[in-house]
C-alpha cells in the first residue's frame, strides 16, 4: 500500500500523524499534549483582547470556537489531507451542517449524489429545503446526469466515496472538473477512505469532511467531525457555522482522543483494508452470498476508478444474501464475534442492516431507487485476527442459508 511520503518538512504520513503541530518542549517536556479544560481565556489588557479577537494576534478568546488541544488535531489532520486548515466539531453531522449553513443561503442550489449516509441525505432533502435551498439528487457516477444538473447553476456538489452503505465509488477528479467549470464547489465526505487511502483535495475537491467518530477516532469511544480545506473557507465555517449557527463545539478531551487515534491511523487502516480484502473474497465465493460490493474486487462496477484514486480499499463491505432480507436477518442474528451495531471503523467488527438501521430515514422507494436494497448488509471489518472474523462470518452464513 502506498502512502504519501512528503510534506513541507519531508516527513511521511505516519511521522506527521504522530508529531505534527506539537513540541513537547513547549509543555514541560510532556510527551502527549495537555488537555486544556478551560471555557474562557484571560488577557493582559483590553488591547490584547482586541488584537486576538480581531485576528491581529494569535490566541484564544472563548472555548466555543477554539481550544489548544483541538488546534493541534486540526493542524495535523489538515496536513494529512493536504489542506491549508481544518476545523474539528462535535460530530460528523455537526461538521456537515456547520459547513452547509455557512456556504449556503436561501435561493441557492446544491447537487448531491443519491447515495449518502442516511442523516446527511435527510439534511439535504428535508432540512435545507425548509430554508429555501433547492437540492438535486443525482447519480454522480453518470457524467450526463451531472452535466444536466450543473446547468441549473448549483453552488455546491456534495458526495461520499466510497459511499455509505453500498460502497458506490465516485470519480472525484471527473466530478471536480465538471463542477468547477460550472462554478460550483466540491465537498467530499472521506469518512470511509480516510486520508491514508484517498486525498480528495489532491484530486480537485474544495472541502473534505469526516465523521471522525469512525476510523480517525478508531476505538468506538467518541463522537467528532472535521472539515478541512482552504484557510478562507475554514475560517468562515469557524466564524459562522461553528460560532453561532450550530455552536457544535468539540470537547477538549475528545480532541485529545482523536490525536491518540491519529497516531495509529495508518497502521489500523492498512489492517482494516487487508482483512477486508480477504473477507470480500471469501464472501464472494460463498454459495449463500448473491452479491458483494467492495471497491477492491474487480467485480465492483467502479473498481478501476477506485484503483486510480485510492491506495487500498478500506474496511467496509456491503453484501446481499441469496435469500434476501429474511436470510439477512437470520445472518445478523447468528454472528457471534461481530457485533450488531450501526457505527464503523472501530477495532471490533460491526455488522448492520442499512434499510432498518442507518438508512431507515430514506423513504423505502428512494432506497430501492438508489440501490440500498432491503437485503443489503453492511460490514465494518475490525482489527481482530482475520481468521477469527472469517470463521465467524462463515458459521453465520452456514446457519442462516
Ligand atoms: C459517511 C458518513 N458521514 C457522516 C456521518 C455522520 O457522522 P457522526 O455520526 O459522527 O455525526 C456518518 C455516520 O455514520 C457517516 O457514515
Amino acid at each position: 500500500m502506498t502512502t504519501p511520503n512528503s510534506n513541507r518538512r519531508g516527513h511521511g504520513f505516519a511521522t506527521r500523524a504522530i508529531h505534527l503541530g506539537y513540541d513537547p518542549a513547549s509543555e514541560h517536556g510532556a510527551l502527549t499534549p495537555p488537555v486544556f479544560m478551560t471555557s474562557t481565556y484571560t488577557f493582559e489588557s483590553i488591547e490584547e483582547h482586541r488584537a486576538i479577537a480581531s485576528g491581529e494576534k494569535d490566541g484564544y478568546v472563548y472555548g466555543r470556537t477554539k481550544n489548544p488541544t483541538q488546534a493541534i488535531f486540526e493542524a495535523r489532520l489538515a496536513d494529512l489531507e493536504g489542506a491549508e486548515a481544518g476545523l474539528a466539531l462535535a460530530s460528523g453531522m455537526a461538521a456537515i451542517s456547520a459547513t452547509l449553513w455557512t456556504l449556503l443561503s436561501a435561493g441557492d442550489r446544491v447537487v448531491i449524489d443519491h447515495t449518502l449516509y442516511g442523516n446527511a441525505f435527510i439534511l439535504f432533502t428535508t432540512g435545507l429545503p425548509r430554508f429555501g435551498v433547492s437540492v438535486d439528487v443525482v447519480d454522480l457516477a453518470d457524467p450526463a446526469a451531472l452535466a444536466e444538473a450543473l446547468k441549473a447553476g448549483p453552488k455546491l456538489v456534495y458526495f461520499e466515496t466510497p459511499a455509505n452503505p453500498n460502497l458506490r465509488v465516485i470519480d472525484i477528479a471527473a466530478v471536480a472538473e465538471a463542477a468547477h467549470a460550472a462554478g460550483a464547489k466540491v465537498i467530499v465526505d472521506n469518512t470511509f477512505a480516510t486520508p491514508v487511502l484517498q486525498r480528495p483535495l489532491e484530486l480537485g475537491a474544495d472541502l473534505v469532511l469526516h465523521s471522525a467518530t469512525k476510523f480517525i477516532g478508531g476505538h468506538g469511544d467518541l463522537l467528532a467531525g472535521v472539515v478541512v480545506g482552504r484557510r478562507g473557507d475554514i475560517d468562515q465555517i469557524r466564524a459562522h457555522g461553528l460560532r453561532y449557527l450550530t455552536g457544535a463545539t468539540i470537547a477538549p478531551l475528545t480532541a485529545f482522543l482523536l490525536l491518540r487515534g491519529l497516531k495509529t491511523l495508518e497502521l489500523r487502516v492498512a489492517r482494516h483494508s487487508s482483512t477486508a480484502a480477504l473477507v470480500a473474497e471469501t464472501l464472494q465465493s460463498h454459495p449463500a452470498v448473491a452479491q458483494v460490493s467492495y471497491p477492491g474486487l474487480p467485480s465492483h462496477p467502479s473498481h478501476e476508478v477506485a484503483a486510480r484514486q485510492m491506495s487500498a480499499f478500506g474496511g467496509l463491505i456491503a453484501f446481499e444474501l441469496v435469500g434476501g432480507l429474511a436470510t439477512g436477518h437470520r445472518f445478523l442474528n447468528r454472528v457471534a464475534l461481530a457485533h450488531r451495531a450501526v457505527s464503523l471503523g472501530d477495532a471490533e467488527t460491526l455488522v448492520q442492516h442499512p434499510a432498518s438501521m442507518t438508512h431507515a430515514q430514506y423513504p423505502a422507494e428512494e432506497r430501492r431507487r438508489h440501490g440500498i436494497t432491503d437485503g443489503l448488509i453492511r460490514l465494518s471489518v475490525g482489527l481482530e485476527t482475520p481468521e477469527d472474523i472469517i470463521a465467524d462470518l462463515l458459521q453465520a452464513l452456514d446457519e442462516a442459508g
